[in-house]
């Protein structure tokens, strides 16, 4: 065989082909090569405790890290984390770089290690709209006053007093329901909620036009609170600004009707009352900001948990038609499954055992937050794993939740795992340190939920309203739930709903 020699023009076609592909190669490998360099530059910058290593995981690209990824996936980049990596692990999404806990024991060290190792921490848009001064966006002495003062309108015998307007809101809610026939759950129960939440924290009435309204200034803010803070026009966070004015307007508005009794058609002690009887102070231009700022962080707070809550109650209980009629024979049990205007009380809610542990399991399963965020203020030891200082922890809630080695068939609706919880009706909170932190859909220690006891009692009369007015029919029964930003069918549960047949 004879050896071609290669001529003068093909030598410079082979040096271009072997740069193309140089080009090519190197292109490729630089996603790669930016990973890699950026993960070192992040690791070897983060303070470590006794040279104890940062947890598995990775870090993404230079600035924007993994959130790109995580904005696609939502919930299943967590899942797939997990998995991988176990219950501690890094990565970095929103701006900073992260470590996601799941786990009794973890969250345990988190949430009791409040302004000492960690202290509140969420993105500048959320602190930009609720303002410096809310319980949410507050810390150490400031924080603590704030809860002081607003506790007791959310303690027990204060929230006895609210059971009326509630139950009365919720009646009126489900006969405009039972008029529409298909309704969409997550919209309807949003615009009850942000109803019951304004008349007892506030006071506020509100007619079917400016319910639509306000709801919609509500939700632009909402949506505003995880985004760019970018204030021009065609940008959510704008959008969020604009909403937050309009609230912020008619909040102070109300607070100053009143503050002179002029407006007072309430027949209880609205929330708002009991705090201003708390702070002993008067209402001055001066204090008018903060005490609205205080107002629009507890509605803001409280109106996407409830509303994400019970539409899972209406999601749940159309799926399991049997935890439903067991619902019901409890009712029956105790006199209350007639509608005709049984009045509540918190001693007959209480003796609804079983409809308890049907929320606690509801809560188990699909709690309205997903997760806490704190940002790290001193180095510290988690397992075997260094916790740098100044990063983001994320405590996670629903994974802990769903731990099956803590709960059998955890992915399950099953009220009945409740049966030997020591668990008092009247509290989600437990004697047993171990089940405190696998069970905290309000979190706990010093930033534990501070409506929580608000919240269960809008669930318990909702469940109460509901199982004893009406029959309904998921439209999709299989509708994908995401997690993100609260708990809600992708969908919005459509249901058919109509009036309970009462049978002889
Ligand atoms: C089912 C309904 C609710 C759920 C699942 C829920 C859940 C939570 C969770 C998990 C936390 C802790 C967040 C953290 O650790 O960073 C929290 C805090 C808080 N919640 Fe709720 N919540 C609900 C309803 C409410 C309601 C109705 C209100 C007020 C009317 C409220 C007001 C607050 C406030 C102000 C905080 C901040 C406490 C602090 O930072 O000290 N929540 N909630």
């Amino acid at each position: 065989m004879t050896k071609r020699k290669l001529s003068h023009g093909e030598v410079p076609v082979l040096m271009v082909i072997c740069v193309i592909f140089f080009v090519i190669l190197l292109l490729l490998s630089l996603p790669y090569a930016m990973k890699f360099i950026w993960q070192v530059i992040v690791t070897t910058t983060s303070a470590r405790h006794e040279s104890l290593p940062l947890p598995p995981g990775t870090l993404g690209y230079p600035l924007i890290g993994e959130t790109l990824e995580f904005l696609k996936k939502g919930s299943l980049f967590y899942q797939e984390r997990q998995r991988k990596y176990g219950n501690i692990y890094k990565t970095h999404i929103l701006g900073a770089p992260t470590i996601r806990v799941i786990g009794a024991d973890n969250l345990k060290t988190i949430l009791m290690g409040e302004n000492t190792i960690v202290t509140q921490s969420w993105p500048k848009s959320a602190k930009l709209l609720l303002g410096s001064r809310a319980i949410t966006q507050s810390s150490g002495k400031i924080h603590k006053t704030s809860r002081r003062h607003v506790m007791p309108a959310f303690s027990q015998h204060a929230v006895e007093e609210y059971i009326p307007i509630i139950q009365s809101d919720i009646r009126n809610q489900i006969e405009i329901w039972l008029e529409e026939d298909r309704v969409l759950g997550f919209i309807e129960c949003r615009k009850m909620t942000m109803s019951i939440a304004c008349k007892v924290l506030l006071g506020f009435d509100f007619d079917e036009g400016e319910k639509g309204k306000y709801n919609k200034m509500f939700l632009d803010f909402m949506d505003a609170l995880m985004t760019l803070p970018v204030n021009v026009p065609g940008f959510g966070f704008h959008k969020g600004m604009k909403a937050r004015e309009g609230l912020m307007a008619e909040i102070k508005e109300q607070l100053l009707r009143l503050s002179l009794q002029e407006g007072k058609t309430s027949s209880f002690k609205t929330a708002f009352e009991h705090y201003m009887d708390s702070v002993e102070e008067e209402i001055t231009l001066d204090t008018l900001d903060t005490i609205a700022e205080g107002a629009l962080d507890l509605i803001s707070s409280g109106f996407s948990t409830v509303s994400s809550a019970l539409t899972s109650l209406m999601m749940v209980l159309g799926k399991h038609q049997h935890v439903l009629h067991n619902v019901r024979a409890e009712l029956d049990q105790h006199g209350l499954l007639e509608p005709e205007n049984v009045d509540l009380t918190l001693r007959c809610l209480n003796e609804l055992t079983y409809n308890f542990k049907v929320l606690k399991e509801l809560l188990r399963l699909y709690p309205p937050a997903g997760a806490g965020f704190r940002k790290v203020l001193k180095t510290f030891k988690l397992g075997n794993y260094s916790i740098p200082k100044d990063w983001t922890v994320m405590y996670s809630i629903r994974e802990t939740q769903r731990d099956p080695q803590v709960y059998d068939e955890a992915e399950e609706f099953r009220p009945d795992r409740w049966n030997n919880s020591s668990i008092h009706p009247g509290t989600l909170t437990s004697k047993c340190e171990t089940e405190k932190f696998n069970f905290a859909p309000f979190g706990g220690g010093r930033r534990s939920c501070v409506g929580f006891e608000f919240a269960m009692l809008v669930l318990r009369i909702f469940l109460v309203e509901l199982a004893r007015n009406c029959d309904w029919t998921l439209l999709n029964e299989d509708a994908e739930v995401r997690y993100i930003p609260v708990t809600h069918p992708v969908d919005f549960l459509p249901v058919q709903i109509r009036r309970r047949m009462i049978q002889n």
